[in-house]
């Protein structure tokens, strides 16, 4: 979700005053492009966060919310090397944004080497542990960049706060940042959000000792954590409780805080929720209509549909989804020429080996399935690597089943954006391990991702549902997904800082 335009106005250091709200983040809302001739070329980004602070920024009260976040790049790091302390309104869509330009070995480091490589696949549970993960002094060297760069963030946010102001700090780039904060400023509201699932203690404990402590210390230095699902929250006090010895404190049988140490950080739930007033809007301009008619041309007249659109991230199961596929095709032949599973797998993270492998792997998947059944007018599936966002929408627009099948996701929210934009109804066959589960599992088919047969049989199912009982489901699919847009989400996470 990006909007490209070139900034009217030249890059300047905007006026300065302490915020009452902070938001943190590794990404934020807008990144740059250098162009040849030394001009950048602000992108904005599109998720929850980004509209939630935009409300925020358009309420004259909150007017003075500031983003911290990294400079990702080399245009990054050319415009806030130019901004000064924050960058311009005008590139920000009148976010107040404060672009860190953290030297770029320590953000590689960080970034791959720990955010994306061991914390990510702690929490999605994705190594094959004969022989990973193995903690070396590569690794120490990496988490000792970890260490710096969210001593950056925690510096950056102690500067822009106001006296008691609230700070959202994101996800698990940032888990020691709001320890580091408190340190410096007792003062503040802190809280943590994590947009990941949280591991169960068993596999938390793959982490070297030391750093499975530090991770969960650095959290818990907020007033309050807070994850998209109950699951998630519930594996947390898991964690502090079977490596900190922390005690758990719950109410009616649900955790609510986790003491430690003499302090208490309460824990919430908010299940970030699909933008039904955007994406219908967005669903229905020019661009979208044009990509629905080429899908259409594409499909040929007739055919059934089973969608899927993902980042190609390891969690996302793209390769079993396709096999699952496969073996739809094999068991029923009934459906050859009459369906086509459309494919989005755009990119994600390619600095890193193990997701490009897996992207190549997609691939060769999807030309297999195609060479073994395609005919001259029927290609069994439609593969685009390619990220464009109004195709996307005019895929969910059209997709008769949507399959969404991560081995564990935070929310997922492709299976709560599908229902909404549907026009005619669409059928969610959806993982069980995804966050996005315990709200709409009553009404989707639901499925163990790794159990290729069930998925199969449950991709069956779904084309073969009837078209009333299809329309009800996505009706009350659509309900449940939008129960807490991503304004809401973002306000109830700020109000709930204030105990
Ligand atoms: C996914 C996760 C988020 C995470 C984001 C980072 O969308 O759900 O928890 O913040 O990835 O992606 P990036 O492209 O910045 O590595």
């Amino acid at each position: 979700m990006v909007a490209e335009h070139t900034p009217d106005v030249p890059i300047a250091a905007a006026p300065i005053a302490a915020a009452p709200i902070v938001v943190a983040s590794n990404r934020g809302p807008v990144s740059y492009k250098l162009r040849e001739d030394g001009s950048l070329v602000a992108g904005r980004g599109g998720g929850g966060l980004v509209s939630g602070l935009s409300e925020i920024g358009r309420d004259p009260e909150g007017a003075a919310a500031v983003w911290v976040c990294a400079a990702l790049g080399a245009g990054d790091r050319e415009a806030a090397g130019r901004a000064g302390r924050r960058l311009a309104a005008a590139d920000t869509g009148g976010l107040q944004v404060r672009m860190l330009d953290i030297a770029p070995e320590t953000f590689a480091a960080a970034y791959n080497g720990v955010a994306n490589s061991v914390l990510w696949f702690v929490h999605h549970m994705l190594w094959q542990t004969p022989l990973e993960p193995s903690f070396d002094a590569g690794f120490r060297a990496e988490w000792a960049a970890y260490e710096a760069y969210n001593t950056a963030f925690a510096d950056a946010i102690a500067e822009e706060a106001a006296e008691g102001a609230s700070v959202l700090v994101q996800d698990y780039h940032l888990t020691l940042v709001p320890g580091l904060l408190r340190e410096r400023r007792p003062d503040l509201r802190i809280g943590h959000f994590s947009h990941t699932p949280w591991a169960p203690p068993d596999y938390y404990r793959l982490l070297p000792d030391d750093v499975a402590a530090q991770v969960l210390r650095g959290v818990l230095g907020g007033d309050r954590a807070a994850f998209l699902t109950r699951r998630w929250a519930e594996a947390f006090a898991a964690c502090c409780t079977s490596t900190l010895g922390a005690e758990t404190v719950r109410e009616d049988g649900v955790v609510t805080a986790v003491r430690f140490e003499g302090r208490t950080t309460r824990l919430g739930v908010h299940g970030l929720g699909a933008d039904a007033d955007f994406l219908r809007e967005r669903a229905h301009r020019p661009d979208v209509e044009e990509r629905l008619a080429a899908l259409r041309e594409r499909i040929g007249p007739g055919r059934r549909t089973i969608v899927r659109v993902d980042r190609t991230e390891l969690s996302k199961n793209i390769v079993r989804g396709l096999r699952a596929y496969r073996r739809l095709l094999q068991d029923h032949p009934q459906w050859h020429g009459r369906v086509v599973h459309i494919a989005f797998a755009y990119p994600s993270r390619q600095d890193l080996a193990v997701y490009r492998h897996y992207m190549a792997e997609v691939g060769r998947l999807a030309r297999e399935i195609n060479a073994e059944f395609g005919t001259d007018d029927w290609e069994p599936v439609a593969l685009h690597l390619e990220d464009d966002f109004p195709r996307s929408l005019a895929a969910y627009r059209l997709a008769d089943v949507a399959l969404v099948n991560p081995i564990r996701d935070g929310m997922n929210l492709v299976a709560k954006e599908v229902p909404v934009v549907s026009d005619h109804g669409c059928v969610l066959v959806l993982s069980r391990e995804a966050g996005a589960a315990a709200e709409l599992g009553d009404e989707a088919l639901t499925i163990n991702p790794y159990d290729i047969e069930a998925t199969a049989r449950a991709l069956h199912l779904a084309l073969l549902m009837d078209p009333g009982e299809r329309a009800e489901r996505t009706k009350r699919l659509a309900a449940a997904a939008t129960a807490l847009p991503p304004g809401r989400w973002f306000a109830a996470q700020l109000a709930a800082l204030v105990p």
